[in-house]
């Protein structure tokens, strides 16, 4: 008996101290590992960190709301993970986290507003300040008011940053200019500005100037807050890539002027009212067609140098490039009330064309991409002589000339020396296409026996 009751009792002390031992190994598992690993497990920092985003956003969205300030989401990447987001929703419905499209990876987030709305609301920022937002205020002169005739330019709000619990709320005010469209100014920091204020490089808007269409925004519900958005995104985000505005040199122009002083003579103002209704309508048939164009030669040489039109020109210059030809021009051209004038070269050679309205004529050259240079052709009608200008490659920007919004070479200096050589910024009348420009080429001469075809003239 004393035998077995030792055994018993071993087993017993044996099995107690097992449970005890297993007891032990699954506190350690569930409490003590948890405790350590917890915080490091990613989904839950992250939902950490949205819900602190969706508060602070919250709370700024309903300042806006009690100060009536239509703001609307204008950050590219919130706004194209909505786009992403409405075309899933179509397929299934998915259990969607806490803050899924305002809250981005992005400590920051941009909204647009329109300047005349923030005038009408001065308490919104002490409100703000209250709530406990810190505020960066860049402010820069008003372009609108420089001019040739003045450069005084008040100071305007261009950009601010609110920022609260390590979030940036970036507001862009948008003004309306006169050529119909609306304009954002660049951030830049003055010297006595706080650096680390937020992460400048991450910012969508301030790197340049921006010009955008007035965009149509509908309101709507996104993370469970009301969000003005516009309507139609991808046609924002398109216009967001190619927004970089640049302002027309006013100083340098003036003291242009000052040397060599516009014609005001009635038959150079009836040129420039003629030249402005002319690039208006070449705005409005290309834009139909969707074709991108620029002002090239004399009519963006006047726009850099002069921030006008070269009334001795006599014609108005654009660029297009010939990937975005479309047969289709032509008609549009005549149905717009020009004439077709000339057509010199084909689609794959050195087009051109050339329109009339009234006494003034619309010269489209085509160009041609090739390596690190791009170039448009020139034909001699009566000899056939084929003739090629070269310029260095550029990307395209927006600009105002005659208060209309065109596009313009971005590197605009480059391209005018191409052209005009270095001494482009003297008035020359005596000016020749065939020989004047520095960076025309002799191309050779199209065959006689498609004359017919490649020098149209009427
Ligand atoms: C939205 O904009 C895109 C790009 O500009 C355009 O292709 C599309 O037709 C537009 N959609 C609507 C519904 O207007």
């Amino acid at each position: 008996m004393p035998r077995v009751n030792r055994t018993a009792v071993l087993s017993l002390l044996i099995v107690s101290s097992c449970v005890f031992l297993l007891f032990q190994l699954h506190y350690y598992r569930k409490y003590v590992t948890k405790q350590q690993g917890g915080p490091l497990l990613s989904p839950v920092h992250h939902l950490t960190n949205r819900a602190v985003q969706w508060q602070v956003l919250k709370k700024f969205l309903a300042l806006a709301h009690h100060f009536h300030l239509p703001l609307f989401l204008a950050d590219t990447l919130a706004l194209s993970l909505l786009s992403q987001h409405a075309l899933r929703q179509r397929d299934r419905v998915v259990q969607e986290p806490q803050c899924s499209v305002l809250c981005t990876d992005r400590p920051v987030l941009a909204f647009g507003v329109h300047a005349s709305s923030w005038e009408s609301t001065p308490e919104f920022v002490a409100a703000a300040q209250t709530k406990g937002f810190e505020l960066l205020e860049l402010r820069g002169k008003d372009p609108r008011l420089s001019s040739l005739d003045t450069l005084s330019g008040e100071e305007i709000p261009l950009h601010f940053l609110f920022r609260l619990d390590g979030y940036i709320i970036h507001v862009v005010f948008l003004y309306e200019r006169s050529g119909n469209y609306l304009w954002h100014g660049p951030l830049r920091l003055r010297a006595d500005m706080d650096r680390t204020f937020a992460p400048f490089s991450l910012l969508d808007y301030g790197r340049y100037a921006g010009a955008y269409d007035r965009p149509e925004l509908i309101l709507t519900v996104l993370d469970r807050l009301d969000v003005r958005v516009p309507r139609n995104i991808t046609h924002f985000l398109v216009q967001q890539r190619d927004a970089r505005f640049l302002e027309c040199r006013f100083h340098e122009a003036r003291h242009f002027l000052q040397l060599y002083p516009d014609d005001s003579s009635a038959a150079a103002l009836d040129f420039r009212r003629k030249a402005r209704t002319l690039l208006r309508v070449t705005t409005q048939t290309l834009g139909l067609l969707h074709i991108p164009f620029w002002i090239s030669s004399g009519t963006c040489l006047g726009w850099f140098r002069q921030c006008g039109v070269i009334s001795y020109s006599q014609d108005v210059d654009i660029g297009i490039f010939i990937s975005d030809f479309r047969p289709d021009i032509v008609g549009a051209f005549r149905e717009a009330g020009l004439s077709l004038k000339h057509k010199f070269g084909k689609v794959e050679d050195s087009l051109e064309l050339s329109f009339l309205s009234q006494d003034v004529k619309l010269d489209i050259f085509f160009f041609y991409e090739d390596g690190d240079v791009v170039w448009n052709g020139g034909t001699q009608a009566k000899s056939g002589r084929k003739f090629k200008y070269t310029f260095p490659r550029f990307s395209l920007c927006w600009a105002e000339l005659l208060e209309l919004k065109v596009r313009v070479p971005c590197e605009t200096q480059d391209y005018v020396v191409a052209n005009y050589g270095s001494t482009w910024s003297v008035p020359l009348k005596n000016w020749d296409w065939k020989s004047s420009p520095s960076n025309v080429q002799e191309n050779g001469e199209w065959p006689r026996g498609q004359w017919a075809e490649l020098i149209q003239v009427y």
